[in-house]
């Protein structure tokens, strides 16, 4: 598998369960044979990064998922979510993004990362666009996939946007899971595309501390200018709700912030926002649990989460007490 072209040549067409077993077991393992710290900006700490990414790489192919028959109430469930033209396209403008970022650099381990997480989100959306097929879901029209004019910024954009809606989507899978409200198998086939989402923020946290490391001092003031306006946007971007039209016209209205009011829709488990958030924290801990930890994690989600979560229990202990003593008064 040398070259990114003859990667889907190589993908197996009828994998045995062992085949599986082993490229799932590698895709959540990594450790770098290299002794000592894996200090950002240095060789070692870049190659370390590209071996990961390349040696995780599960070979699984779109065109050979079996996707299950479901009985009426599950596949309404699923088509009935108001996610899949936001999704489809997401993977379609990260791959892109990606891509044109790839282009840009010279350096040829971070170059031949990201290429490669390029050519995952593209096989992202052909999962999902198979999905959409099997199952007959009534989908918007796709926009044109522009080539971003600020090729770091679009990325900038990708790789945060990245790593917040994973940390979310890590729990709500697990919910989605302990609920049992979908067949096995169609979660044994997200599986694989959740821990690649794991695998793809823990490269760009690390693209991301290589980059910091080797920019001239002179450019990281407007650099980190850069990094608080993504989130500002992201930010923006989440709370707002973002709109689409169907074949006739009709406007859909697709839910960015599809984390909590997502949480009601995938299961019938009654989950509080603290517990979901547990579960999120959780699951994000569990996924990385397993990669060298000497590579960079993303970590402003799970530092936010935590925080919150803190500032809630602290506050709920506090107001419990107080109602103790107003009952004992
Ligand atoms: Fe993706
Ligand atoms: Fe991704």
């Amino acid at each position: 598998m040398s070259k990114l072209e003859e990667i889907y040549s190589h993908l197996p067409d009828a994998p045995t369960e062992k085949t599986l077993a082993k490229a799932d077991y590698e895709a959540r393992h990594w450790s770098s044979p290299v002794q000592g710290p894996l200090k950002p900006g240095t060789a070692a700490h870049k190659k370390a990064v590209a071996d990961m990414f390349r040696e995780t790489f599960n070979p699984y192919k779109p065109s050979v998922i079996k996707w299950p028959e479901l009985d009426p109430v599950t596949l309404k469930r699923i088509t009935s979510l108001p996610i899949w033209d936001i999704a489809v396209q997401t993977e379609g403008k990260a791959r892109l993004r990606m891509a044109a970022y790839a282009d840009m650099i010279d350096d040829p381990d971070m170059k031949d990362a990201l290429s490669r997480n390029a050519w995952e989100e593209n096989r992202h959306k052909e999962v999902l666009s198979n999905l959409v097929a099997a199952y007959d879901i009534k989908m918007a029209p796709e926009p044109p996939y522009i080539t971003p004019k600020d090729t770091e910024w679009a990325y900038l954009v990708t790789g945060f946007s990245e790593c917040v809606d994973s940390f979310f989507a890590f729990g709500l899978f697990a919910l989605a899971e302990q609920a049992g409200l979908f067949p096995m198998e169609l979660v044994e086939t997200f599986e694989p595309v959740m821990q690649e989402e794991c695998r793809h923020i823990l490269l760009f946290a690390n693209w991301l501390a290589w980059h910091r490391a080797v920019m001239p001092w002179w450019k990281r003031p407007w650099f980190e200018a850069r990094v608080v306006a993504v989130w500002a946007f992201l930010a923006y971007e989440r709370m707002d709700l973002a709109k689409s039209m169907d074949q006739d016209g009709n406007e859909y209205t697709q839910d960015n912030n599809f984390t909590v009011s997502g949480a009601k829709e995938m299961t019938d488990i009654d989950i509080k926002l603290p517990a979901l958030m547990q579960l999120c924290l959780d699951e994000n801990d569990r996924r990385f649990a397993h990669y060298d930890h000497r590579l960079r994690r993303p970590t402003t989600m799970p530092n936010l989460v935590r925080t919150g979560l803190a500032a809630y229990r602290a506050w709920d202990k506090i107001s419990r007490k107080v109602r103790k003593r107003r009952l004992a008064a």
